[in-house]
């Protein structure tokens, strides 16, 4: 006996329907509650089944609503301990439109790092000042593009700095940027100025003596630690890059993303660093600007990707096939890569659940404690875990597995590679039509991607 099939016969290897209707904007709900809600339910089996049916393996399920709540509850901690404070959405961490116009609605700026996600932040409505230009490569037209619709720009080098000294010298009025600061955790950042060598300091008030350039705040953007501590060396860091170059009260200092957001028990286990919450953050950047600043603060700035958009979305995968290997290990073939839920091919392990066995399945018993999951793709680095831990249950074809906490760095980094990129369909309900907010790849879209001509 077989469970329900994941590829029934008519199966989707193509796109499902279109977007569908559109809904009207929600007002930002600042009523919400300030805990985290409870995990979404998730699809079960049989939904999932279904789904796939109609929009093929794997699915993406995107929950709206965890956004709205995670956005609100940021904001509401943050008003608690700060002045002025401001939260840019981290543009490449999800591009999905329907997540980025509900990030508008309820207030937050947009964070982009390029000219592309410039101008795909103005196509999705935010006004220039509405918009906070990072990135390591900026060209001179691009910068004053952004400057003359009013975004804010932070500068990420000395060689930045010039070509926008020399588009000053042509001005009227001094050209008001952000210098990002090279802070690391293990040693300088790449990215950024350091301004705490001497003769690159040097070389920046060189520049802004000349009076064309006026320092409005600093940025850092570090990775390698997530705790509140850590967010109040950031915060140390900027203000004291801002005294480095004469400025004692800018007009912002923003810390840029690498906050934790809600963490499944078995990813957490994972973690070098205990969970933190908004409050803590909140009440770590609060004391930290207060003691530096007092009652005249600047406004502090954050991007948070991971923190907003990690618990967002999840991916339905099923097994379809269990091998046993001759050094005795079990490897299931998942039809997912692991370009769908960890891009960055990070060491920690995704969180893992398997849905609804069917217990009469019959085929080869393998009976085993941990199980390697493995991609679609035929490339052998494409493990999606080392070791799901089954506790003596079987593991076969045909089990459904769903990934948890993969809407950070998931959809907007997936490259249409061997298997069709997912559809993404917002939480679906049984009674309801889903709504796709992104279409499965199709071969269409792989020759218009590379030139094929109709
Ligand atoms: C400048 C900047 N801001 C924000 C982020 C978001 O970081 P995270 O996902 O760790 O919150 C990144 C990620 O690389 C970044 O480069």
């Amino acid at each position: 006996m077989r469970a329900v099939d994941p590829y029934p016969v008519g199966a989707a290897t193509r796109p499902g329907p279109e977007n569908g209707p559109e809904r009207p904007a929600g007002p930002v709900d600042v009523g919400s509650p300030t805990a985290p809600p409870a995990a979404a339910a998730g699809l079960d089996r049989a939904d999932a089944v279904r789904l796939a049916a109609e929009y093929g393996w794997p699915i993406y399920v995107a929950d709206v609503g965890r956004l709205r709540s995670n956005i609100v509850r940021m904001y509401r901690e943050f008003s608690r301990t700060l002045r002025d404070f401001e939260i840019g959405y981290s543009f490449k961490t999800n591009y999905l439109a329907r997540f980025i116009q509900v990030a508008r609605e309820l207030g937050l700026t947009a964070e982009v790092v390029s000219e592309l996600e410039f101008d795909y932040a103005r196509d999705l409505g935010f006004s220039g000042t509405q918009i906070l230009v990072n990135g390591p490569v900026k060209s001179g037209i691009f910068m004053q593009r952004a400057l003359e619709q009013g975004a804010r720009v932070n500068i990420d080098s000395v060689d930045e700095l010039i070509t926008l000294d020399e588009l000053g010298r042509a001005g009227r009025s001094p050209v008001d940027v952000g210098l990002r600061v090279s802070y690391g955790f293990h040693g300088r950042s790449r990215f950024g100025i350091d301004l705490e060598d001497p003769d690159i300091c040097r070389a920046v008030r060189q520049v802004l003596d000349a009076g064309h350039i006026r320092v409005a705040g600093a940025h850092v953007h570090t990775p390698g630690r997530r705790s509140p501590a850590s967010f109040q060396l950031r915060l140390r860091c900027v203000a004291a890059a801002m005294e480095r170059v004469g400025i004692v009260r800018p007009d912002y200092l923003d810390v840029g993303g690498g906050f934790m957001g809600t963490i499944p028990t078995d990813l957490a286990q994972q973690l070098a660093e205990p969970q933190a919450s908004y409050q803590e953050y909140a009440e770590a950047l609060g004391e930290t600007m207060s003691g530096l600043f007092g009652e005249d603060q600047p406004r502090l700035i954050v991007e948070p990707g991971t923190g907003l958009l990690a618990d967002t979305m999840t991916l339905y995968a099923p097994v379809t096939s269990v091998k046993r290997s001759a050094a005795g290990s079990t490897v299931a073939i998942v039809d997912a890569s692991l370009h769908d839920i960890k891009p960055l091919r990070g060491t920690i392990d995704p969180s893992v659940r398997v849905l609804g066995r069917d217990a009469t399945r019959g085929g080869t018993d393998l009976r085993t404690e941990s199980v390697q999951l493995a991609g679609n793709t035929c490339m052998e680095i494409d493990v999606l875990h080392t070791g799901l831990e089954t506790t003596g249950e079987r593991i076969a074809a045909g089990d459904v597995l769903e990934f948890r906490n993969v809407g950070a760095y998931t959809v907007s980094l997936r490259p249409s590679f061997i298997a069709p990129t997912p559809a993404v369909l917002e939480s679906p309900r049984r009674d309801e039509p889903a709504r796709v907010l992104r279409p499965r790849g199709t071969s269409v879209d792989l020759g218009r991607a590379y030139g094929l001509r109709p």
